[in-house]
């Protein structure tokens, strides 16, 4: 029986700076969805698929993050005093236990590879998850869930994956698919951001990984890749070549990219859409605002 999947590194080491000036002092992780920082999400939906390390890969000016999964003992202590329960138990999604979490810094943004590969140490030789909180995935089953259950199926590599157009492939990794089994495909190569008009497939790679050790070596030749950087897409690949599977899986759900503006905005309206407490007020307005619009055409 293969290993369980228990760990899972979160890369937040990014400037953000699709987002300036907001991120000149926040990180973009603290950005929230509503009422809850993108990082929230991504811990919860890590949590639900059994993860119980994790491994946040930060940079310097990323501060917040770690106090956002502290206790805060003074706030606590006022809720308490003013009987707001409901609030405190808000508030516990938010702590973590001792020695759940840890912080590794990525000295120089030398990529996404070169992320995962800086928590290398605190995974040892087992496999393990990555989650790029970016990519926020609205799903009934949360996303990691599903893998983790494909996974046990078909222990491997797998990637989310999902159909793009064509224009916009070269935003993203790419798989090059050997066999075409439905939810699962098998790969016979993979390309970090092709060059427009030279994608092998449109299924691209979505920020969700479960991966072997055998990456972390790869990682460890530090082969540089599209845009200068060290892709994890690379290792990846370079993981099949040495005999391993590499599965996409077609999860199912809706992904917002929460790395643009429009993606986050469209999450943001989504997500207090799903709300009973903003559901009716918001349509109402939304509804007026787009019949406004379209009377101002
Ligand atoms: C990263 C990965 C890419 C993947 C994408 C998904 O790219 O390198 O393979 O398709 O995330 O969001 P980034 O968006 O960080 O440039």
């Amino acid at each position: 029986m293969h290993r369980k999947v228990t760990k899972a590194i979160f890369p937040v080491a990014g400037m953000g700076t699709r987002f300036l000036p907001a991120t000149k002092s926040v990180p973009k992780e603290i950005m929230t969805l509503v009422d809850r920082p993108l990082v929230q999400y991504a811990i919860d939906e890590a949590r639900a698929a059994g993860i119980k390390e994790f491994i946040f890969v930060t940079s310097r000016g990323k501060g917040a993050l770690e106090d956002y999964f502290d206790n805060a003992p003074q706030l606590e202590q006022t809720l308490r005093e003013k009987g707001k329960t409901e609030l405190l138990d808000i508030l516990k999604s938010t702590n973590m236990d001792s020695g759940e979490i840890a912080y590794m810094r990525q000295h120089k943004p030398l990529g996404l590879g070169h992320a995962v590969w800086c928590a290398r140490r605190l995974i040892g030789n087992e496999p393990f998850a990555v989650i790029l909180p970016d990519d926020v995935i609205a799903a009934e089953t949360p996303c990691l869930q599903q893998m983790v259950e494909a996974f046990n199926e078909n222990p491997g590599n797998i990637v989310a994956a999902m159909e793009v157009p064509d224009d916009k492939a070269s935003s993203y990794g790419i798989l090059d698919i050997k066999d075409d089994m439905g939810d699962l495909v098998s790969t016979k190569g993979m390309v970090e951001k092709p060059a427009p008009g030279t994608a092998p497939s449109n299924l691209a790679v979505i920020g969700r990984y479960i991966l072997t050790p055998t990456v972390l070596e790869m990682l460890n030749k530090k082969q540089v890749g599209a845009g200068g950087e060290i892709q994890l897409t690379d290792a990846i690949d370079g993981a099949r070549s040495t005999g391993e599977e590499v599965y996409g899986f077609r999860f199912k759900g809706h992904r917002y990219d929460c790395g643009s503006k429009a993606g986050f905005l469209q999450a943001t309206v989504a997500f207090a859409l799903a709300r009973d407490d903003l559901r009716d007020d918001l349509r109402d307005f939304l509804y007026a605002v787009v019949e406004a619009d379209k009377a101002a055409r």
